[in-house]
């Protein structure tokens, strides 16, 4: 099996840790083990009583029953037997496509959106489409472009919304639109949806909750604030939920018993933690306005409260050999395009804590006056 290698991954796996600005990440910024167990008001006493208490088998292999029942209300229509947990987002969207995508199959995916939707399926062998997003449609892909990639044979049509790198939201009406044309072919249409809309969550419309045939997969990391306990999980109807089950048992077993207790923990706590988050998104954002309306060399479709951008760089250079210059000249730390297949643009991460973004915004103006 071959695959392409992983765009953004690879460049974050160079140079992440040598940044001092890091600006490019997608996550809101992380909490600490201190920041999240203060959420409960005792410093997580209750929840360290239990964990002491825990023997450390495999603990639940599915997930254990109060995850799954937290992550159900989620949504409108799931029962908690149909979530299964799984590492991250990244396993939750891998264990989609390994268990659906056949050599042959036909699948259309949005792109540029998370790497995963598109070389996954390609390396399992299906023939994919690509459904372009276009920047002049505040980076909405075309209806009617779909309509002319979909096939009766047409096995998945595969989202990211909100998506990465833009930050846009694909709102009820569009994806009504999408299931419509899915649902003539019978096709799957598997939603990453690990960015949420901070600025009112309920504009966000998840795919299980619009069509039988809708797979979700999400996560703790970026609207939670936790990527580091990797835990992620799909939803989906009850047979797809049983095929995932069949092909989860050859990967993963669990996702392990602290990392479940904390991921349990955090969805229990999910009001404080959307509110620490939203006051952190709004104000970022905020000060990312102000700095696009003074950097002439910037401009973005704003993203929709979610924790990432495209802003589009006006440099007259290679803009993977000008962000290396940037990180080793100034510290700071963004995507280049190209990793996306769209080189004049960047990822930029606006979610960072707030004196890393002024900083990291200030010492990329600087940086781009040399062009004046
Ligand atoms: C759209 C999308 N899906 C999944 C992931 C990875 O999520 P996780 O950390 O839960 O594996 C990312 C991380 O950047 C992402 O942007």
């Amino acid at each position: 099996m071959k695959i392409a290698g992983f765009g953004v991954e690879e460049w974050l796996n160079k140079w992440e840790k040598s940044a001092t600005y890091d600006i490019s990440q997608s996550t809101i910024s992380s909490m600490t083990m201190q920041e999240a167990l203060a959420l409960d008001g005792q410093q997580g006493a209750s929840f360290y009583q239990q964990l002491d208490q825990e023997k450390m088998n495999y603990g639940w292999i599915e997930g254990s029953p109060e995850f799954k029942q937290e992550v159900a209300k989620l949504y409108a229509h799931i029962d908690a037997d149909n979530i299964l947990q799984t590492n991250g987002a990244t396993g939750a969207n891998h264990l989609a496509l390994y268990a659906l995508i056949e050599p042959g199959d036909h699948v259309i995916s949005e792109y540029p959106s998370y790497q995963q939707l598109y070389d996954i399926p390609k390396s399992l062998g299906a023939d994919v489409d690509f459904w372009h997003i276009h920047e002049d449609q505040n980076w909405y892909p075309d209806i009617n472009e779909l309509k002319s990639l979909i096939r009766p044979n047409t096995k998945m049509i595969c989202l990211n919304n909100a998506n990465n790198p833009t930050g846009t939201l694909l709102d009820k009406a569009f994806l009504q639109q999408v299931v419509e044309l899915a649902r003539q072919v019978g096709a799957y249409v598997l939603v990453d949806e690990v960015y949420l809309p901070l600025d009112d969550p309920d504009q966000f419309t998840s795919i299980v909750d619009l069509y039988d045939k809708g797979i979700a997969t999400n996560s703790l990391s970026k609207t939670y604030s936790m990527p580091g306990i990797r835990i992620g999980w799909t939803a989906s109807n009850a047979t797809v939920a049983d095929l995932f089950r069949k092909y989860r048992d050859y990967t993963m077993i669990c996702a392990g018993v602290f990392n479940d207790l904390m991921a349990t923990y955090i969805l229990k706590h999910r009001d404080q933690v959307l509110a620490r988050n939203r006051q952190l998104v709004m104000n970022n954002l905020a000060i990312y306005r102000d700095w696009i309306d003074s950097e002439p060399r910037a401009s973005v479709v704003m993203p929709q409260a979610v924790s990432t951008s495209f802003p589009k760089l006006d440099v007259p250079e290679d803009i993977e050999a000008f962000c290396i210059r940037l990180l080793k000249e100034t510290g700071v730390l963004l995507v280049p395009g190209n990793r996306f297949d769209m080189p004049g643009h960047v990822r930029l991460g606006y979610c960072a804590d707030e004196t890393t973004l002024r900083e990291g915004l200030k010492r990329l103006s600087a940086f781009l006056r040399q062009y004046d």
